[in-house]
C-alpha cells in the first residue's frame, strides 16, 4: 500500500531522489535511469561546487561542514519543482531534517551496501572525500559512519542492495518499478 502510493506520488511529480552513503553509485546508477528513462539529472555535489566556484573539500577547508550542510539545505529548495532524477551526497539525509523535505517531495531511493564493499570502492577516491580523507582507518570510520547514518537512508521509500551488481542491473531493477 506505501508502496503503491508512493509511486503514485512519484508517477505524479517524476521526482527520484537517490540516497545512500559515498561509493553507493548514486551518481552512476542516475545519470544511467536518466538515460533511459530520458530524464533530466541532477548532482547535489555538483550543483554546490557551481554555485560556490569551489570543489567540495575547498569548501570543507576553507568555509566548514556546517557551511556545506547548508549549501546541501539550499540545494533541496532549489530542485522544489524540479522533475527527473536526483543524486544527493551522501550525508544529505543526515542533516537539516533533510530527509522528510525528500520523502514529502518525491520518491526516494535507498542504495545500500556493506561497508565491506563501500570501503573497496572508496579506496581509490577517499582523497575526494573530506570526511574519510584524513581518517588512519578508512574502513573502521566508513563502517562508524555508516552506522550513524542507517537510521535515515532506512527511511527511503526503496532499498535497493547494490553488493557485487553492475549500476546496469541496478537500473534494471529501478526501471521496472518505474
Ligand atoms: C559526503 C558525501 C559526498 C560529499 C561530501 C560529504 C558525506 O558525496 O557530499 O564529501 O557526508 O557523506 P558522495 O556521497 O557523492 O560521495
Amino acid at each position: 500500500m506505501v508502496l503503491r502510493i508512493h509511486l503514485i506520488a512519484y508517477l505524479r511529480s517524476m521526482r527520484l531522489f537517490l540516497i545512500g552513503f559515498m561509493g553507493s553509485g548514486k551518481s552512476t546508477v542516475g545519470k544511467l535511469i536518466a538515460r533511459r528513462k530520458q530524464l533530466p539529472f541532477i548532482d547535489s555535489d555538483q550543483w554546490i561546487e557551481e554555485q560556490t566556484g569551489m570543489s567540495i573539500p575547498e569548501i570543507f577547508e576553507l568555509r566548514g561542514e556546517a557551511v556545506f550542510r547548508d549549501l546541501e539545505r539550499r540545494f533541496v529548495l532549489s530542485v522544489n519543482g524540479f522533475e527527473g532524477i536526483i543524486s544527493c551526497g551522501g550525508g544529505l539525509p543526515c542533516f537539516n531534517d533533510l530527509m522528510s523535505g525528500l520523502l514529502d517531495t518525491g520518491t526516494v531511493v535507498f542504495l545500500e551496501a556493506s561497508p565491506e564493499v563501500l570501503a573497496e570502492r572508496l579506496v581509490h577516491e577517499r582523497i575526494h572525500r573530506p570526511l574519510l580523507s584524513n581518517a588512519e582507518e578508512p574502513s573502521a570510520a566508513i563502517a562508524s559512519l555508516l552506522e550513524k547514518r542507517l537510521i535515515f537512508y532506512r527511511k527511503a521509500h526503496y532499498t535497493v542492495q547494490t553488493n557485487g551488481r553492475t549500476p546496469e542491473n541496478i537500473c534494471d531493477e529501478l526501471e521496472a518499478w518505474l
